[in-house]
């Protein structure tokens, strides 16, 4: 069984479903460790309380995609025997970009779940960027990442219509109940063994 790592930096909602899921024995992975990089992270009881270890390797002033940082969530993975053969790495709301570094080391492993139909704003916000941009339908999109900010092969997607008096707070609700859907599916799909990056595309089998 493939070993599981989530990282997360506030509330852990994503986190929550996914663990959830897997202690129902719905997903064959093993939830070995949560690694938040902020110590006030409300998902860091969350995944204790669920009998799921967790680390704070904090990020105090150190920019993103910056390996000095990186490297200390590797050496995190390595005391927990979690190497880039036997894991799947889950960043969940973890607001940090990888270092191009730390994703090489760990390639094809690690996912992200981004709360707009990629490549439809990407970035920061995006629940934002779609309500002012005025599209009708939004939603999520969970996807291997690479070395670009929310531009990895996409492995599942979920639409959410969008209302003419939706908020940016109402939209990012009924995005967020997608999200938790979406998310454990394509873990347990990864778990599996089935999907395979077939240049920037994937294949579900
Ligand atoms: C989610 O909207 C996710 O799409 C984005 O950050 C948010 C994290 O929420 N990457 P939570 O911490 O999982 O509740």
């Amino acid at each position: 069984m493939l070993n599981l790592v989530i990282l997360i930096s506030g509330r852990g909602s994503n986190m929550e479903n996914i663990l959830k899921a897997v202690k129902k024995n719905k997903i064959p992975i093993k939830p070995v460790l949560v690694i938040s990089n902020k110590s006030d992270a409300k998902g860091l009881a969350i995944a204790q309380k669920l009998g799921v270890k967790t680390e704070i390797v904090e990020s105090n002033g150190l920019k993103g995609g910056n390996w000095e940082y990186d490297s200390k969530l590797v050496s995190a993975l390595e005391k927990y025997k979690i190497t880039p053969q036997n894991c799947l790495i889950c960043l969940a709301g973890f607001m940090r970009i990888m270092s191009p570094e730390f994703i090489r080391h760990y390639k094809g492993r690690i996912v992200n779940i981004h709360p707009a139909i990629l490549p439809a704003f990407p970035g920061l916000h995006s629940q934002r960027q779609a309500l002012e941009y005025g599209v009708k339908y939004s939603g999520c999109t969970v996807h291997f990442v690479d070395e670009g900010v929310d531009t990895g092969p996409i492995i599942l997607q979920s639409v959410v219509k969008i209302k003419d008096d939706d908020t940016e707070e109402s939209i990012s609700k009924r995005i967020l109940k997608q999200e938790h859907k979406t998310y454990p599916k394509a873990v347990k799909l990864f778990s599996k063994g089935k999907i395979k990056i077939v240049g920037r595309k994937t294949i579900i089998s």
